[in-house]
């Protein structure tokens, strides 16, 4: 059995103020749900966030990384620096990096192989776009990234990695993939990893669903059977939606 986990993606949002209130928010909900939590806000707040969260069962991530370790790139962030503030998590791969920065298949698996070497977990998303999906070409493109991410890496590398399933046209826009939309990209992605990883990668490895998943539509989607959290964005800022959807975990 999976346990679910809920990860908030805070994106280039926040404020020190905020992690007092999602924790105070969350705080009641923690001893009553047995589901993980991860936030990820910018890293300016890791630290802090990292201090705030002592003694909870809530854990704290980045949401980009370099694949350097360090060096002349002014603006970069190393995995070694995150580990120094605490993280735990890190995204690679988000859609927005690849299509506003142009991050590359190839730059994404050096991110993953140097937080896998720093002890950091990484969360891969992969997803289509509508243009993609309208022409049938979503499965396709979504089993590349995958493969292009995971395959190859020592199979306790790979246990170590969660998938956020994240179409495109479903992040930031209100519309979600439906329940079944996503079950079904979500059981294409474990039969795939039955072949790039091992059955037990398949079998344990959570992925998660991201794309304008609110307070709302939680319930349903983690209700699938094949949708093992969330990635979660505009409504993880929410002091009252986002326990709401970690409640929904449970
Ligand atoms: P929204 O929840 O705002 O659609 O964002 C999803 C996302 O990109 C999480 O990484």
């Amino acid at each position: 059995m999976r346990a679910k986990l809920i990860a908030a993606n805070w994106k280039m949002n926040g404020s020190f103020a905020l992690i007092d209130e999602m924790l105070k928010a969350l705080s009641p909900l923690l001893e009553k749900t047995s589901c993980d939590v991860v936030i990820l806000p910018p890293d300016v707040f890791l630290f802090s966030l990292k201090k705030a969260i002592e003694g909870t069962r809530i854990e704290v991530g980045a949401q980009n990384v370099h694949s350097e370790t360090s060096g002349a790139f002014t603006g970069e962030t190393s995995a070694p620096l995150l580990q120094a503030c605490g993280a735990q998590w890190c995204i690679v791969g988000h859609s927005e990096r690849r299509m506003l920065f142009s991050e590359t298949d190839e730059f994404i698996r050096g991110k993953t192989e140097t937080l896998l070497r720093h002890g950091i977990r990484p969360i891969l998303c992969i997803g289509e776009t509508l243009e993609q999906r309208e022409s049938g070409n979503h499965e396709e493109v979504v089993v590349a990234q995958l493969g292009k991410g995971l395959s190859g890496l020592a199979a306790d590398d790979q246990l170590r990695c969660v998938v956020a399933y994240e179409p495109i046209w479903a992040i930031g826009t209100g519309k979600t993939a439906t329940p079944e939309q996503a079950n079904s990209m979500h059981r294409i992605i474990r039969k795939e990893l039955e072949s790039l990883a091992s059955s037990e990668v398949a079998d344990k490895m959570q992925i998660l669903y991201g794309g304008s998943v609110n307070a709302e539509n939680a319930d349903t989607l983690l209700s699938q059977s094949e949708i093992d959290g969330a990635l979660v964005g505009g409504a993880s800022l929410k002091t009252d939606a986002f326990p709401q959807i970690v409640a929904a975990g449970n």
